[in-house]
């Protein structure tokens, strides 16, 4: 049995501030959870003590702002950098990973960010999780508010209105989504801790 928590580690970049709040969600979501411990990564900077940590994770959320269709070039650098963990017999190996972007447009092409997440964790060998929410705002009654409204489910997306600061985007209703998904890798990954204990 697990005697220890389940670390999290959400590892992210925001160039102003919108998807860091997304990224502070996430982490709140997975720390809610009993069992799990949660911290946020900035990829601002790549330090031996930033790569310390996301080994010593059990679990890796990656997260950014899609800027021009794919995650941003700050999180492109840290996901080539990583591959001196994978040239060293795949250091992330079984680490459970899941993903969250934020952009300005509904759509934005945020997809193909939340593809780029999952092909740097199947590539390293790590366990994708996604989403399991229904797509919410989806039907003549349904709300903004609804929990997944931009109807994601290979990860967390957000959306922040180009003219409003990070204090006031992206909205609540996409943060609880963030939320959500913090929450399930969380759950996830205590179970898989407690598996590979017993094994
Ligand atoms: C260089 C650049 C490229 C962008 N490309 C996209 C895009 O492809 N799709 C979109 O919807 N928004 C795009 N945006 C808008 C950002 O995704 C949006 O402002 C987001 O909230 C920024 O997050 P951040 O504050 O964490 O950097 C772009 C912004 C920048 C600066």
């Amino acid at each position: 049995m697990s005697t220890r928590p389940a670390r999290i580690a959400v590892a992210y970049h925001s160039g102003y501030g919108h998807t860091a709040r997304q990224a502070e969600a996430v982490a709140a979501g997975a720390s809610a959870v009993p069992g799990a411990v949660a911290e946020l990564l900035p990829l601002d900077e790549l330090t031996d003590e930033l790569w310390d940590r996301l080994a010593a994770a059990d679990a890796i959320v990656f997260g950014a702002p899609t800027y021009m269709g794919s995650p941003s070039a700050v999180f492109k650098a840290f996901a080539e950098a990583s591959a001196a963990v994978w040239a060293d017999d795949l250091g992330w190996r079984d680490k459970i990973a899941a993903g969250f972007t934020n952009s300005k447009a509904m759509s934005g092409d945020k997809l193909n960010s939340l593809v780029d997440f999952a092909v740097l964790a199947a590539q390293h060998g790590m366990i994708w999780v996604g989403l399991d929410a229904y797509p919410g705002w989806s039907k003549s009654t349904a709300s903004i508010e609804d929990l997944n409204r931009l109807g994601s489910w290979l990860g967390a997306m957000a959306q922040s209105d180009s003219d409003l600061s990070a204090e006031k985007a992206p909205p609540e209703t996409d943060l609880r989504t963030a939320a959500a998904l913090g929450a399930r890798v969380a759950t996830v990954t205590t179970r898989h801790l407690r598996g590979a204990l017993a094994a």
